[in-house]
């Protein structure tokens, strides 16, 4: 068995930060969300993993995951020159893929249950896809399955503007390598992209084994902000284990399950976990609410935040109003000028969205 994860993609539900990085390089609990992904195919057992990658932030997936050594396993980057959809993605990794079973698992997805459950269902009855799939609220916005009372699965759409069911299809997928012939006899969709959804509706067509695994646990697709930050919420929630590697003062008071990385200083600050601080950030009179997670080499001074995301060299300072529900790119400052006349001056990143009351 063989893993591919998808990690190429525009973001553009994620702009103005995509515009400079990966989404799937985006951290949740100052992760990589990508790197949730390795871990779950490498605690199944699965070594051998493909990832995909774009000619846009391929570099950067590459250069920050490496080659797998820090995850186990044994990592092989595929370039797909363009975002043609995921049943192309496959058909490009192919010849990684050979003639083995494999795991496909969308970059962005964030799974909570075990990979090994799946993996065991695949097995034991031969299939040839086992798909995921998860009740949600806005089936439209997926590929959605009607399966029946046994969890085969009868027919799949994908984006229906009348979803026959709110079973979502789910980031991850297993697949034998019947699914390299169903993608060789479909077409393009009319969004212009090969879809898993049809290559998959083509083998079930073909009386092909295709079932179904019914999610129990919580299912994250963190391509825009909301879902990001609820992702953070509940990994932080899940994982954080408190320890100060930094150093903490006298004046200031944690709370709650809070990590502080090492060559981080917190001066006359109260920290209210589940809080994550990464490596030499500067925290200074500051209140840091739960479900915040601060990147490596960030400064806080004068700032009360929490439900927030501020990533790797931010500066935010003297904010008089409480920061949340928000997510701050990479280097991003946002400070009260001293000068008066007093205004608010802005230099804003294309595609930004910012709230003042
Ligand atoms: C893709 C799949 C869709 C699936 C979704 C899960 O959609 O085409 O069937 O439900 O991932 O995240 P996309 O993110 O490409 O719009």
């Amino acid at each position: 068995m063989k893993a591919i994860i998808l990690s190429g993609g525009k973001g553009t539900r994620l702009r103005p930060l995509t515009y400079t990085g990966a989404k799937q390089l985006v951290p949740v609990a100052n992760k990589p969300i990508l790197w949730y992904g390795i871990e779950s195919i490498v605690a199944a057992g699965i070594t051998e993993i493909g990832i995909i990658i774009s000619p846009e932030t391929g570099e950067e997936v590459k250069t920050k995951t490496g080659d797998g050594d820090r995850f186990g396993a044994k990592i092989t980057y595929i370039r797909q020159d363009e975002p043609l959809g995921l049943a192309h993605a496959v058909k490009v990794a192919q010849p990684f893929l050979g003639d083995s079973d494999f795991v496909m698992y969308l970059g962005d997805n964030l799974v909570q249950s075990q990979l090994d459950l799946f993996l065991d269902k695949f097995n034991s009855q031969h299939l040839d896809a086992l798909t995921l799939l998860c009740e949600v609220e806005n089936p439209s916005s997926f590929g959605v399955a009607r399966v029946d009372e046994n969890g085969k699965v009868l027919e799949l759409i994908e984006k229906p503007k009348n979803p026959p069911s709110n079973l979502a299809l789910v980031g991850v997928y297993l697949f034998s390598p019947e699914i390299h012939h169903a993608i060789a006899s479909i077409k393009p969709s009319p969004r212009g992209e090969l879809e898993i959804t049809d290559a998959i509706q083509h083998l079930i067509d073909k009386q092909k084994s295709v079932a179904s695994f019914k999610l129990s646990g919580w299912w994250l697709d963190t391509g825009k902000k909301d879902d990001l930050l609820a992702a953070n919420q509940i990994i932080l929630d899940d994982s954080v284990e408190s320890a100060i590697e930094g150093e903490v003062d006298d004046q200031s008071k944690l709370s709650g399950r809070v990590y502080i990385g090492s060559g981080s200083i917190v001066h006359n600050s109260m920290i209210r976990g589940p809080v994550m601080i990464g490596k030499n950030c500067k925290i200074e009179n500051c209140f840091i609410g739960p479900y915040s997670s601060i990147a490596d080499n960030t400064t806080l001074i004068d700032i009360d935040i929490e439900h927030s995301v501020v990533l790797q060299g931010a500066i935010l300072e003297g904010i008089s109003d409480r920061i949340v529900d928000s997510l701050i790119g990479e280097r991003a400052s946002l400070k009260t000028a001293p000068q008066r006349p007093k205004a608010l001056r802005f230099m804003i990143g294309d595609d930004s969205k910012i709230e003042l009351t």
